[in-house]
């Protein structure tokens, strides 16, 4: 564990027992403590309500004394055990011994981290290790009780974690880098695609607690390594793949290592984001999430286009806009602030408001950027809005946007129309306007995979997607619907390749070629 002391982290189990780390997942698989045997036994309601950091219907859930019942109360429920049952089917020696868990008051032991059962892409049985009462929920987690959390908690799995996960794209790498990496989750994903993993963070609990979440996991170990952003890399380190889910809060004060950056206002997303292009080799991707803040008097769009490094295309994913107000209580209760004194709240809540106020910040955007390495003279930079559900995982959707990308950059229109297309799979189209009126208001398309995006078209653009099959080329296909609907084809095969560019980029028609 290069760079990681143990003098700093007294309270983990010890990282370099890999042996012990490999019998207690044996002893955990064996009692199905995975994710599939707990969505059995708690039911769905109470594992949902475990995610809302709500441990009351799990405990009721788990009252008996099974192997499964036990681990759950120990590991997720921060509930000590019996010494003599746990030994029925736990290394509770060499675990005790290496520090996974420690005797609790006469004859019980307790956890001294959090376990949770994780599920990899691939049906793998994964386990995440956090600090106490944070495997679900944020760091005002069950443990906490409304106490205030330490600033070097290392949480669990969040939406955050499984979004940025899920949008990763997943090709076979050499080598990458996870920046930030807290429980390890992004770094364990990683290790089944990278050849090579190197997981940061300014936080040496973290790269503690990462060397456990892969050697429970069963992944080879990551190249751990301490300090803030890029820094603790070697000038002549890239990567093909770059991920960070970085600690994107915009808050008043540096009081969570998890999520408040220690920057001004967004610096610290756009410095990773900035930083992140010449960490990148060719056609290599970085994907983050970030925070942005809408600024009065200056378009969203501009401020974060202007974040992207040169020599990058970018795909940028604005999903969700909070005003101040909710963006402040978000976070206060992600704190659990909220369940401590009010006086302090009203006080954290107060500060929080005058720090957007003085930066005349409106709102606060939350998103997907994703950044890949370009040697194209002119890079591509997209930013949009889409605030709807979408297909997780969603990595094979952003690998292809790329290569359609691609196409559309090196077909000019001409191009464009001596190709061919193919409507993608489950497209569907809806007609909308008034009850009862004979001709629809407006034609739309919607995808029911991926971004399930949804746009307009016109007849003519519904027409032709209709049409795409592979097997005409696009000016054919214009040809036809023109002399179908008395146009001139001229003014047709003039006029059309903008919609056509429009449908190919958002992913409704597809390159047959
Ligand atoms: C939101 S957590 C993400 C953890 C994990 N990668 C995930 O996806 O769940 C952000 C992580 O960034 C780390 N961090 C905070 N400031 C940092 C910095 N300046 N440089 C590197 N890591 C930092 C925190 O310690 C924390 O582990």
């Amino acid at each position: 564990m290069g760079g990681v002391s143990n003098a700093t982290t007294p309270s983990l189990p010890s990282a370099d027992r890999p042996e012990v780390a490999a019998l207690l997942r044996e002893a955990l698989l064996a009692a199905s403590f995975t994710a599939d045997g707990l969505l059995d036994l708690l039911g769905a309601p109470a594992y949902a309500a475990l995610a809302r950091s709500e441990t009351v219907p799990a405990l009721r859930a788990t009252r008996g004394d099974t192997p499964l019942e036990t681990l759950v109360r120990l590991f997720l429920l921060q509930q000590p055990a019996p010494h003599a049952r746990v030994a029925e089917f736990l290394p509770v020696h060499a675990c005790v011994e290496s520090g996974w868990l420690a005797p609790a008051g006469p004859d019980e032991v307790a956890a001294t981290v959090d376990v949770r059962p994780y599920g990899g892409p691939d049906g793998e049985d994964w386990f995440i290790v956090s600090d106490l009462g944070c495997a679900v929920g944020g760091a005002g987690g069950s443990a906490n009780g409304g106490r205030q959390a330490d600033a070097a908690v290392v949480l669990g799995v969040g939406g955050a974690s499984t979004t940025l996960a899920g949008i990763t794209v997943r090709k076979p790498v050499a080598a990458a880098l996870d920046l930030g990496t807290g429980s390890g989750i992004q770094a364990l994903h990683a290790a089944q695609h990278a050849t090579r993993v190197t997981a940061t963070d300014l936080n040496p609990r973290a790269l503690h607690i990462t060397a456990l979440t892969l050697a429970l996991s069963g992944a080879p170990a990551a190249d751990l390594r301490e300090g803030s952003l890029f820094e603790p890399l070697r000038d002549d380190e890239t990567y093909d793949l770059i991920v960070s889910n970085p600690p994107f809060v915009i808050s008043p004060g540096a009081r969570l290592t998890y999520r408040d950056g220690g920057m001004g206002g967004d610096d610290l997303c756009r410095s990773v984001v900035q930083g992140a292009g010449e960490r990148l080799n060719e056609g290599g991707f970085a994907q983050f999430l970030a925070n942005w803040q809408h600024v009065e008097g200056e378009d969203w769009q501009d401020r974060i286009r202007s974040w992207v490094p040169r020599g990058c295309d970018a795909w940028i994913v604005q999903r969700e806009v909070q005003d101040v107000t909710q963006y402040a209580e978000l976070w206060l209760r992600d704190a659990g602030d909220h369940r401590g004194d009010q006086a302090d709240y009203q006080a954290r809540y107060d500060a929080w408001l005058d720090e957007f106020e003085a930066r005349k910040v409106k709102a606060v955007g939350f998103g997907w950027i994703t950044l890949r390495r370009t040697a194209a003279a002119e890079p591509v930079v997209t930013v949009e809005e889409w605030p709807h559900p979408v297909e997780q995982p969603l990595g094979d959707t952003v690998l292809a946007h790329f290569a359609r990308l691609d196409h559309l950059r090196t077909h000019d229109d001409a191009a464009l129309l001596a190709g061919r297309f193919r409507l993608a799979a489950e497209v569907v189209q809806e007609q909308v306007g008034l009850p009862g009126a004979e001709d629809p208001e407006h034609v739309v398309l919607r995808q029911h995979r991926g971004m399930r995006r949804a746009t307009k078209v016109d007849t003519v653009g519904a027409g032709f997607a209709g049409v795409c099959d592979g097997s005409l080329s696009a000016g054919r296909i214009l040809d036809a619907i023109a002399q179908l609907v008395g146009e001139d084809p001229v003014s047709l095969r003039d006029r059309t390749p903008a919609q056509i560019r429009l449908l190919v980029e958002q992913g409704f028609l597809e390159p047959a070629e």
